[in-house]
């Protein structure tokens, strides 16, 4: 079974579904994370679109959530930590925009929720990588709130980041995610749209926990 929550970036989508992962005891997928992945890789090709999909072929990618973190790793090396800086933040909607990316992307998702119950998170989930979800979701906020969010968590890693530049990132990255032609970030007809810009963090969690136990509880 699929649960999927879709939204803008700094919408809370990330947070809340690790925490309805962690409280319904099921599996949780952060699609965000693969793209940013594929942007590291792009970078550290020299962002040579021809050494880029080469290496895609070459390396394997695995990941798995663990004590609210999702890991992922390129072949034996770990690269949690490197997928957040602001270096891959402003390359990643280009990296995502490529159709050969979504579809890698995508297939990853495809193999690796195949058994158990699985919340993933992303824009286009709901759309175009699991238009048969169970349950959808669209989160969205205001762009100050989603920016002021952002740079708290971007200042608690450490970053060297000011809000207007978080503002101006998350703005741009809201347009080419919702222009591109491939799969663009869009609520589903069928989704729930969450607005969070006045929700607490436990007010997410609950709601979304509530709409998923009374789905489990009519279908069995
Ligand atoms: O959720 P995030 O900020 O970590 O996502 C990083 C980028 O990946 C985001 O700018 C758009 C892209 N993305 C996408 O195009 N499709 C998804 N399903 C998830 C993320």
């Amino acid at each position: 079974m699929i649960i999927v929550i879709d939204g803008p970036a700094g919408s809370g989508k990330s947070s809340t579904a690790r925490a309805v992962a962690d409280k319904l005891d099921i599996q949780y997928l952060d699609s965000g994370a693969l793209y940013r992945t594929l942007t590291l890789m792009y970078l550290e090709s020299g962002k040579d679109k021809t050494k880029f999909f080469e290496l895609l072929n070459r390396k394997s990618i695995s990941f798995f959530y663990e004590e609210g973190t999702f890991h992922v790793s390129v072949g034996k090396r770990d690269i949690t930590e490197q997928i957040r800086t602001v270096e891959v933040n402003n390359h990643v909607s280009t990296v995502a925009a490529l159709p050969k990316s979504r579809q890698f992307v995508n297939n990853l998702m495809h193999q690796a929720v195949q058994k158990e119950t699985w919340i993933a998170e992303g824009r286009d989930l709901g759309t175009a990588v699991f238009p048969d979800a169970e349950l959808k979701f669209f989160m969205v906020a205001d762009t100050d709130v989603r920016a002021e969010r952002r740079h708290r968590e971007l200042k608690a890693q450490g970053a060297d980041v000011t809000l207007d530049e978080v503002k101006r990132n998350i703005i741009e990255r809201d347009q080419k995610d919702s222009r591109r032609k491939k799969d663009p970030l869009k609520k589903a007809p069928d989704a729930v749209e969450v607005d969070t810009s006045e929700m607490t963090f436990e007010q997410q969690v609950d709601f979304i926990c509530s709409r998923i136990t009374n789905k489990f509880e009519t279908q069995t």
